[in-house]
């Protein structure tokens, strides 16, 4: 039998978190510092982007600790990274867009990386490919047609922001440093797995680090029974 790699990928649209009694039972279980970031928050929609992401960590990650979510701690690392304290040994990974958010999980412990783009932004990173990608990548999305460019150069720009986000470097490594060509990262030595989603619009890649295959399991997040 083949090894696999066991990864959640735990998502949710942020307009199911409207009802005032939601929104409270999310603003319980933030930590005073998580309080502190969200205020600072200038426009509301991203206040509200902000409290979801915190709730769905704590509500996915409760459950696998076995802890209640209020009382999960975290820190980050030098490069903005959340990481639970004390250390667990399974990762993690957040990614937020005004419309989705979602957490990667590796409950074995494998380094893990997720991104999210919605694909209404395609010709926002056509724009910046000669800066964040590599010459090799943009020869293989110059062979696609029109329609499939756009769809590929979303999956790939968030193929290398998971990959970033899994080393937990994120953009301190600069994008056009590596690249990724038929799924594969290069230069690196290691197994890295890449696995991409079309959820709700949006392209959501995972990478994984493992030589295993990854059984990506989907789950839509209901936030009143993570958070009850
Ligand atoms: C991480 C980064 C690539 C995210 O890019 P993005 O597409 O704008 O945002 P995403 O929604 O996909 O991801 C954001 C989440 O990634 C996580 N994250 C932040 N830094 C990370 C890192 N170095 N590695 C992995 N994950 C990281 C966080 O959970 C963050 O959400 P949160 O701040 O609400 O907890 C980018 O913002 C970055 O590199 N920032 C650097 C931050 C930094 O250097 N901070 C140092 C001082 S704290």
């Amino acid at each position: 039998m083949r090894a696999e790699s066991r990864v959640e990928l735990w998502y949710l649209t942020t307009d199911v978190v409207l009802d005032p009694a939601l929104l409270a039972r999310c603003e319980a279980v933030l930590a005073p510092d998580e309080r502190v970031r969200g205020e600072a928050f200038v426009f509301p929609i991203h206040r509200h982007e902000h409290l979801v992401t915190r709730a769905l960590a704590r509500g996915v990650l409760a459950r696998h600790v076995g802890a209640s979510p209020r009382a999960l701690a975290f820190r980050r690392t030098e490069h903005g990274r959340p990481e639970l304290v004390p250390p667990h040994v399974l990762r993690f990974n957040l990614t937020n867009t005004v419309h989705l958010v979602a957490c990667a999980v590796s409950a074995e412990g494998a380094e893990i990386g997720v991104d999210a783009e919605p694909l209404a932004r395609a010709d926002d990173v056509l724009a910046v490919a000669e800066t964040v990608f590599t010459l090799r990548e943009r020869a293989e999305l110059a062979r696609a047609t029109e329609e499939a460019r756009r769809r590929q150069a979303v999956g790939l720009w968030t193929a290398k922001e998971a990959y970033m986000k899994a080393r937990g470097l994120g953009l301190s490594l600069e994008p056009a440093s590596f690249e990724i060509l038929g799924g594969r990262v290069q230069p690196d030595e290691r197994p890295w797995k890449l696995v991409a989603r079309e959820l709700e619009g949006h392209v959501v890649t995972v990478c994984v680090g493992t030589a295993a295959d990854v059984r990506l399991e989907i789950r839509v997040a209901d936030l009143e029974d993570l958070l009850a």
